[in-house]
């Protein structure tokens, strides 16, 4: 596939975006290019998803890895290779991801007799709504993976540059769930009941405090109560009342203790309302955590082939690649791709000047890591 076919294959991609674990169409497309070109599949029994290899065994083992899913998203980008399917769109780049690693595939395959180890490809159901990673782990393909390389679209940078750097780059995304039950009543008797409301809205503030109050200000950490929902009418004083949010941390030590504390004001403040609280915690993906000397290793790769490195912004976004640096150190890396809105954007757009060069230089430094000590 040339630079051009690259773009004709992601824009069909990008026309048929497919939602988490529902990427049949996607992974049928990338396994058709994959054989064409005589590139091994391995046996993974993925439903969605697919692991390529290159290179033969006995050396070292590098993986790369794109995700595949999209957004329930009406897109609203007005391009000629728009979403064909109503209310799905590749809002994330993920279809720009699955293409510079296809490209990445091909570019190595070319060069297979010189590789002197395992080049495995992963290309990841769902990172977006479930733990895809998860999944693709399970399949037991990826344990003599030595080092991870992850790809992301970043709207920020122009094509040309990159976003590479040490340290926490993503957060984890935890999720919660707190219950608070009290005694329903008429809304004109409310000593008849216990009110779960005014315990709700006073857990509600007194959770910002576990982060003003109980965090070291120099470590990120966000508590955000993203539902707020109880009773039906204005004149009755409901049962419970729902309380959901999610939690963002860098470091395991504080996800640890958010967790506690939250759980914490949660018992005893629906407790001093004569309520009680169930409180569920929804443990989400790690924090992506880039290390420090591969991060070296792939810029000085990136500036040997003219690639601008940027200052790319912190976020506390969640990303499951995470789950893969559980295993082997790697790196995630942010890949310019232009345009004027934000990821998950109706109007997010990928400018396609910016895969073709992706691709060479993930090519390019999964082989110069299979020839590292
Ligand atoms: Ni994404």
């Amino acid at each position: 596939m040339n630079e051009q076919e690259l773009i004709v294959f992601f824009q069909d991609i990008h026309a048929h975006p497919e939602l988490g674990f529902q990427e049949t169409r996607t992974t049928e497309r990338v396994l058709q290019v994959l054989r064409e070109n005589g590139i091994e599949v391995l046996d993974s029994g993925l439903e969605t998803g697919a692991i390529a290899a290159i290179g033969p065994a006995g050396g070292r083992v590098i993986a790369l890895r794109c995700d595949m899913d999209a957004l329930p998203v009406q897109e609203e980008s007005g391009l000629p290779y728009a979403s064909e399917y109503p209310g799905k769109m590749h809002a994330c780049g993920h279809d720009m991801h699955t293409t510079v690693m296809l490209g990445a595939a091909l570019l190595l395959k070319e060069r297979e007799k010189e590789l002197p180890g395992r080049v495995k490809i992963i290309f990841q159901p769902a990172e977006e709504v479930d733990n895809g990673a998860k999944r693709v782990l399970a399949t037991g393909l990826l344990q003599d993976v030595e080092e991870f390389y992850g790809i992301h679209s970043y709207p920020w940078f122009a094509p040309g540059a990159l976003g590479i750097k040490e340290g926490p780059v993503m957060a984890a995304p935890d999720g919660f769930q707190i219950v608070i039950r009290g005694k329903g009543s008429h809304a004109a008797q409310p000593h008849k009941g216990l009110d779960p409301i005014p315990a709700a809205a006073s857990l509600t503030l007194a959770a910002q405090h576990i982060i003003s109050r109980g965090m070291d200000p120099f470590a990120p950490a966000v508590v955000s109560i993203t539902h707020l929902e109880a009773g039906t009418t204005w004149n009755v004083i409901p049962e419970s009342a729902l309380l959901e949010g999610t939690v963002r941390t860098l470091r395991p030590e504080d996800r640890v203790y958010i967790r506690s504390a939250l759980e914490r004001v949660a018992l005893s403040t629906a407790e001093s309302y004569g309520c009680t609280a169930e409180f569920t915690w929804k443990e989400g993906s790690p924090a992506v955590i880039n290390d420090a000397a591969l991060c070296g290793f792939a810029k000085e790769i990136a500036q040997e082939m003219g690639f601008q490195i940027g200052r790319q912004e912190d976020t506390m976004g969640g990303e499951d690649f995470s789950e893969y640096l559980q295993h082997a150190p790697g790196v995630f890396i942010r890949v310019g791709t232009g345009g004027d809105y934000a990821n998950h954007h109706p109007r997010f757009t990928v400018d396609p000047a910016a895969i073709a060069p992706a691709a060479r230089f993930f090519a390019r430094l999964a082989e110069a890591r299979l020839g590292a000590k």
